[in-house]
């Protein structure tokens, strides 16, 4: 089998890439390890910038999203017993949208399937070859049968766990790494939202965020012990710690209801570079992570294979390669500014066990600073937003 790209994954970055490349009338194949219904009901992240959010317009997938997406004009941050309200609308323009990732996945795969292109799924065994030679090609099982694609270009859209990053040789990648002592328990609750904003609170018990899924379901998380287990936290506990985190004096109170789904993510900062080399290119998870505080991962995945698709294109159309060659280096700019803002966004609002009483103190201050000066907040507005 021959194709142009071969796609390894179908997260957002894989499926978004293959629907913008078959835009430019360019030709992809997408190999998935799970199957579909996996992949369109895992929960992860919710958050989409403006940006993220034209991207699926302008390649036509948006409608979905338009309708049962909720655009928020703002979120509240709290601390200190008090409620601050961050106006990204009247601080930056721009807005941002509470839709689901597994709702884009389904939109990106009904889109692939329409086009007649549906990812391989359940695929096993992938193995990527030559990607610095001649033939690039990638082997995998497929339904019992051994499969070979061979394509002009490979692009490692698998994950943080995926098997494409480790082909560029270890002399040539780089790694960096933050991993934070902490993990956010996540929760569905069966009830109708308690906000119509999401809350970012900072407490001394540790941090916590109430979000929407939709106005009969909120999505709620809370700083825990990564190596803690699901099993640890009963409803019950579960609800006293979100309460005494979230609750002060103002009256305002948090809606509970049927807890249905809970899961713990760790945290950590990550960055692979470059994110090419010879004929494989990386793009979102497989060549950064960021900690979830800035609702950064989905949206970088995104902006990643905006820009790469770009460069196939222009690869496609005029045979120029000036685009592909400077992709790395266009990619990290964003990437690096983001594992920046969702660093600051997560020492901001977490507690760390080791902080000194004096460290605290400092925290408080920041946080002081942040809602008394519209200059720091349109700072944090321009970062979230993605307004750069
Ligand atoms: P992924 O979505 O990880 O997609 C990679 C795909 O590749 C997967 O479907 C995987 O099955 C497939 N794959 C892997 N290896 C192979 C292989 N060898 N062969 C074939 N296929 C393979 N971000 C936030 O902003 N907020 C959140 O709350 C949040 N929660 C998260 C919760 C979890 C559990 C995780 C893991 C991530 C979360 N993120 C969150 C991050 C966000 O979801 C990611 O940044 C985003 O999914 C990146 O998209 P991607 O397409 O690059 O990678
Ligand atoms: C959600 C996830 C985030 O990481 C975040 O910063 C805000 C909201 C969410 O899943 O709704």
């Amino acid at each position: 089998m021959r194709t142009q790209v071969a796609i390894i994954g179908a997260g957002p970055a894989g499926l978004l890439l293959s629907h913008l490349l078959h835009l430019n009338g360019i030709e992809s194949v997408v190999l998935e390890s799970r199957s579909r219904a996996d992949i369109e009901s895992t929960i992860r992240a919710g958050v989409l910038e403006q940006g993220s959010m034209d991207i699926l317009d302008e390649a036509g997938i948006g409608e979905r999203m338009r309708k049962q997406g909720a655009l928020h004009h703002g979120f509240e941050l709290a601390f200190g017993g008090g409620r601050h309200r961050i106006d990204l609308l009247e601080l930056t323009g721009k807005a941002i949208a509470v839709y689901p990732q597994h709702e884009v996945i389904i939109d990106l795969v009904a889109a692939r399937v329409a086009a007649g292109a549906q990812p391989l799924f359940e695929t096993s065994e992938v193995a990527l070859h030559d990607i610095d030679g001649a033939r690039p090609a990638v082997s995998f099982m497929h339904q019992g049968e051994a499969g070979r694609i061979e394509a002009d270009f490979v692009i490692g859209c698998d994950g943080y766990h995926g098997v494409s990053r480790p082909m560029i040789p270890q002399g040539v990648r780089e790694e960096f790494q933050r991993v934070y002592p902490f993990g956010w328990f996540g929760i569905l609750v069966e009830s109708a939202p308690s906000s119509n904003e999401l809350i970012y609170a900072q407490h001394e018990r540790g941090f916590a965020l109430v979000s929407t899924r939709s106005p009969t379901v909120q999505r709620l998380y809370f700083q825990c012990d990564p190596k803690d287990k699901v099993e640890n936290w009963s409803d019950d506990r579960i609800w006293n710690e979100l309460h005494a985190r979230l609750e002060h004096k103002d009256g305002w109170k948090l809606n509970e209801g049927r807890i249905f789904q809970k899961g713990i993510i760790g945290m950590r900062s990550f960055v692979c570079a470059p994110m090419r080399h010879g004929c494989l290119f990386l793009a979102g998870d497989a060549a950064h992570i960021v900690p979830p505080t800035g609702a950064k991962g989905m949206n970088l995945a995104i902006s990643d294979v905006k820009l790469l698709s770009r460069a196939l294109s222009a690869f496609y159309r005029s045979g120029h390669q000036g685009l592909l060659e400077r992709y790395s280096e266009e990619a990290l700019k964003r990437v690096w500014r983001a594992e920046y803002f969702s660093w600051w966004m997560t020492r901001l609002l977490h507690t760390f066990a080791d902080a000194t009483p004096f460290e605290r103190r400092m925290q408080q201050a920041e946080l002081e600073n942040l809602v008394a000066s519209r200059a720091m907040r349109t700072a944090l507005a321009e970062n979230y937003v993605g307004a750069f």
